[in-house]
This record gives C-alpha cells, structure tokens and sequence, in this order.
C-alpha cells in the first residue's frame, strides 16, 4: 500500500512539473523565423552562401525578411541569427553564452584554449595571453624578421609568378612556428606543414574517424604533429630540471614551464602540447588570409600601396640593408596598419561566431531556451552603410578616427573574454610581412577579378597567382 501512495505521489510530482514546464514553455516567445527541414534546416544552404560568398546577402534577406533577431537551424541545432552592434556586444558579453566548437575540433586539438569553456579555461587563457601579450610581442619582432625575409628569399625572389595563398599560409606557418618552437621550427615545418594544412581543413568536418575522409585525415594528423611536440616539450623539460631557468627564452614550452614552476598555473605538459597546436591553429590560417587580402586589395589600389610604399621606404631609408625591423620601427607603420584593418573590415578571416546558451535567456523581448546555438556574422555590421560610409569601397582612411567608428561595428578579432589573445602578433606579422613585399616588389593579379569562397576563411579560388616584378630597392642610410 506504501508502494503504491509512493508512486501516485512520485506521479503527481512528474505531472505538475510536466504541467508547468509546458505553461513555462507555452509563454515563450521564441524568435521569428522557420528551423527548416528537421535536423538540416538552413545548413546546407548557408554553407552553399559562404562557399560562392553570397554569404553577406544571405544574412541580410533574412534581416530583411524577419529581423534583427531570428531563428535557423545550423549544423543539427537550433540556431538564433542576431545583427547589429547591440547583438555583438550581448553575444561577446553575455555570460550565459559560451563558445561553441565543433566536436570536429575537440577531438583534433584536446583540451586547448580553443576548445575549453568556465573555470577549465581561466588558467589556460591567462597563462597564454601573458604568451602573446604587447610586451612579449616586441621580443618576438626579430624573429619574425628573420623568418619573413627568409622565406621570402627562398619563395619570392627570382620568380616571375607567385600563388600568393599558399606561399602565405607556409610564410605564417613558418613564423608561429619560429616563435613557439624556437630552435626545432624548421624542422617541425619540414616535417609537418601538410599535417598542419589537414589538420586545418578538418576543423568543420563530419567527426566520424573514417580512413582518407577529411576528419580521419585530420586526426591522424593531429596524432603526428602531437608526437613530434610532446618529444620537444619533454626535452624542454628535461633541460629546464637541468639547466634549472632561462629567463630570456621566448618558446612557448619553456615559458608555460617556468609560469607553471612559478604558480601561475597547473597545466600538465600535455595541456602545453594541446595549448601549442591550438595557437599554432589560431594563429597561421588568420594571418595568412590577412596578408592574401591585402596584397590582392594593393594590386587594384595604387593610391593606397603609393601611401604605403611612402612609408615603408622612409623606414628602410634610415636602416643598414642587414638590420632587422625593431618594435620601433613597426610603430612608425600606421597607415600600413590601417590598410590591413581595411582588409579586416572588408573580407573578415573569421566570418562569424557561434555561442551555446547554458541557461533560458532573453534577449530584445525573445527567449533563447537553454542549448540553443546564438551566431553573429561580422560581415553584417563590417558591410553596414549604416556604420561604414560606402561600405564596398577600400578606404584605410575611414580609421584615421576610431572614435567615429561605433562599438561592436568593427570586431575581426572577436570581443569580451573570448576575444582572440593573438591580435598585436597578427598585427606585427602582418606589419613585417607588408614592409617586404611593398620594399622589394610590385605585383600584378594574373586573373584581375578571381572570386574567392569562404572554406570557411576566405580562400582565392586559384590561390591568387600575381606577376611579380623587382622593384629598385629604396635608398638605405648605408648605401
Ligand atoms: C588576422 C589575424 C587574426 C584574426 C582575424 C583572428 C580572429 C580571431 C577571432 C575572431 C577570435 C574569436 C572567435 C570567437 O570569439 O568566436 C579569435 C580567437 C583566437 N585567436 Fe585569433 N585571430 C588572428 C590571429 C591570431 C594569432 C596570430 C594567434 C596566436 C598567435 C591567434 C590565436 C587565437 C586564439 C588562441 C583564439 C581563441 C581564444 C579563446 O577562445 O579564448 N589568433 N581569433
């Protein structure tokens, strides 16, 4: 009898909660919009916008049609589509709304800074923005130099043409690596540059761990590149327990040992592996498709590169043909840098970003129930008339005033506590790259009006091949 009062009552409860879940649920009010075909909805056709980069006027019919505020169903999840700075500022701010990563990228890349959330990503956050932070970068600057004129040496000098994305890729390969690395990037390039491009190109991939399909490829991949910095992590090691600390070193394994020695955090030498492969990650495939834009967008602007060319040409003119670039000298680059935020603004290398609501929120009167998927395309605000002035046209001047550029209009680097730790490497990279190239050559487009699609960086349909010329080398204060 006991039994059976216990399980009308166990009944009732279930009911009631049932009950009120439906009311909670029925006063809802879920954005406007249809979720599609169950479990596709609008996947492929997104997916379809960004591969012919229709993507900007994909996310604007929508707007047109439903708002700033919709609903979609992306990638098997229900999904809110959200425009305009207001949303950006809530999607990068909002604590309720944590990153969202493929499975595909948890599984190739393990427990790194890209794939960690809450309490677990605290240390690893802090512990590699102290890596990349300003201060850091300026001892860096040599380095890069060195690698940038290395490769271009090796990749550009004496030839008529260049495919100018790979050429690009391998160049910012070359460079993290140098820095992570120190000592063995050579031979870590040499050994994994096309692990590294699998790896890469399996980031969005379906995660089913098939031979010879893009994720299977990419985690075996993951798996080689893994051994090879696990041996040079434990060597790190072995020669810090020995040698006891290098204060001065500048790669990523030693630093993360002496912060870790230091208290500052407790990552296991596999965390500092997985952390590795995550930066090299964040970092390559972003800044080469930076460098890619913006020498494709000096091809058709020589306003733009003649302003350049002022300014990098003063630079060289004050130093020996053999001294490398200092911090000083990229500081004095600002109308470079400008040029490069155009570029940003206009063909983002990161198109948008995606957050899962860990709790019911709301946001302008709309609910978003608790698993949702939230996303912001930067082209929505970056493509605006509303925020920039003719929005298709390639101005670098349009950032002489910050100030008259709204907030949460311009974030290529993302925003809030995720936003990306690598912006003033990318921006010295970049800086050093472009003094160079626009120093040393001119170039030509081979295919003047080459689309590009979004893969899902923008990548140049044929790679971006240019005809290359030498030009005179600018005066220098020791010739
Ligand atoms: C032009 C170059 C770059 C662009 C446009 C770029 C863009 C971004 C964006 C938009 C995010 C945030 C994504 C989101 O919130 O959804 C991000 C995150 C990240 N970026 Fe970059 N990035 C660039 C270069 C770099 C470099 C050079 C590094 C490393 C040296 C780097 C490392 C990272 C890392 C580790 C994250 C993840 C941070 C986190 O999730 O907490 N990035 N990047």
């Amino acid at each position: 009898m006991a039994f059976i009062l216990l399980l009308a009552a166990l009944l009732l409860a279930l009911f009631l909660h049932l009950l009120t879940k439906k009311h909670r649920r029925s006063t809802y009010t879920l954005p406007p919009g249809d979720l599609g075909i169950p479990v596709v909805g609008q996947t492929f056709s997104l997916l379809n916008s960004l591969r012919s980069n229709t993507d900007d006027q994909w996310f604007r019919t929508r707007i047109n049609k439903y708002g700033p505020v919709s609903k979609m169903s992306v990638l098997g999840s229900p999904t809110v589509l959200l425009a305009g700075p207001a949303a950006n500022r809530f999607i990068f701010t909002n604590n309720s709304l944590a990153l969202t990563q493929t499975r595909a990228l948890r599984a190739l890349l393990g427990r790194s800074i890209l794939t960690l959330n809450g309490d677990e990503l605290k240390q690893v956050r802090s512990a590699v923005q102290e890596y990349l932070r300003p201060e850091m970068v300026r001892r860096y600057v040599g380095k890069m130099d060195e690698e940038v004129r290395r490769q271009i040496k090796l990749n550009w000098v004496g030839r008529d043409t260049v495919t100018v994305f790979p050429m690009a890729r391998r160049l910012t390969l070359g460079v993290i690596c140098s820095i992570v690395f120190g000592q063995e990037a050579a031979a870590m390039v040499e050994a994994h540059a096309d692990d590294f491009q699998m790896l890469g190109d399996a980031i969005l991939s379906f995660p089913v761990n098939i031979p010879f399909t893009r994720f299977g490829k990419g985690m075996k991949a993951s798996a080689k590149i893994r051994k090879s910095i696990t041996r040079i992590a434990q060597k790190r090691e072995g020669s810090l327990l020995e040698e006891g600390r290098a204060a001065s070193s500048t790669d990523f394994f030693t630093y993360m040992l002496i912060l870790g020695s230091q208290g500052a955090h407790s990552l296991t030498l596999e965390d500092i592996v997985d952390n590795a492969m995550g930066i090299i990650i964040g970092a390559h495939g972003t800044t080469s498709a930076l460098i890619t834009f913006m020498i494709r967008h000096l091809a058709n602007e020589p306003d733009v590169l003649d302003k350049i060319t002022q300014e990098q040409d003063e630079i060289a003119y004050n130093k020996g043909t053999e001294d490398v670039l200092t911090w000083e000298d990229v500081s004095r680059m600002k109308y470079t840098w400008k040029a490069a935020m155009e570029t940003l603004r206009t063909v983002p290398p990161v198109f948008g970003s995606f957050r899962t609501a860990t709790k019911d929120i709301e946001y302008q009167g709309y609910h978003i129930p608790k698993g949702w998927k939230v996303f912001a395309a930067q082209s929505i605000t970056h493509l605006d008339s509303k925020f920039f002035n003719e929005p298709t046209k390639f101005d670098p001047s349009r950032f002489e005033k910050r100030s008259s550029i709204p907030p949460y209009s311009f974030l290529p680097f993302g925003g809030g506590s995720r936003m990306c730790p690598g912006t003033e490497f990318s921006r010295v990279e970049t800086l050093v790259v472009m003094h160079y190239l626009v120093t040393q050559f001119r170039w030509r487009l081979c295919f003047k009006d080459e689309t590009y699609t979004k893969d899902p960086k923008p990548t140049p349909v044929f790679g971006l091949p240019v005809e290359l010329e030498l030009r005179r080398p600018p005066a220098t204060a020791d010739a």
